[in-house]
């Protein structure tokens, strides 16, 4: 479809569309997203070392707001645009891929179950366990970067070839 536009525009003379996110290389994109995603994880342990008496209730509405879409997002990329490019830049890397889709699946349900504690914080619920909310915000954070910190590692060169 993408040809067709601009196939379209050429015949017609117009300037090119402006240069969109898809329209970037995919490592770029992804590189994009993996820094909003880091972004989240730094948010996340803001509140965690806030726990309980420093809490921002507030912030802790933003992130929910944000956490899922963000990550669904993200994943989505990922896994229409990325692991096909990384599957044929390495074919030996069927497993590996099967890995990581996993975890997108893991770490959004993960990411639900967070999202509700921070709603329920966010509007006023007393923190009871400020322990266990802690250990659950952490428990996220630290495996979205080590998600992130091998994608970096080992599938951002491969794509970008
Ligand atoms: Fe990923």
């Amino acid at each position: 479809m993408r040809g067709e536009r601009q196939l379209r525009t050429m015949v017609a003379g117009e300037p090119p569309a402006p240069r969109t996110e898809e329209a970037r290389h995919p490592a770029l994109v992804m590189q994009r997203l993996h820094e909003n995603k880091l972004a989240l994880c730094a948010a996340l342990e803001a509140i965690a070392d806030a726990l309980p008496d420093g809490v921002c209730r507030a912030e802790c509405l933003r992130i929910a707001s944000l956490l899922v879409p963000l990550l669904r997002q993200a994943h989505a990329y990922e896994d229409d645009v990325i692991f096909p490019a990384f599957a044929a830049a390495a074919p030996d890397a069927d497993l590996t891929i099967h890995r990581l889709r996993v975890e997108h699946v893991e770490d959004e349900s993960f990411a639900d179950e967070v999202t509700e504690i921070l709603l329920a914080v966010g509007h006023g619920e007393p923190i009871t366990n400020a322990e266990a909310m802690g250990f659950m915000l952490r428990g996220l954070f630290e495996t979205l970067r080590r998600h992130i910190a091998f994608e970096r590692e080992h599938v951002l060169p491969a794509i970008l070839g």
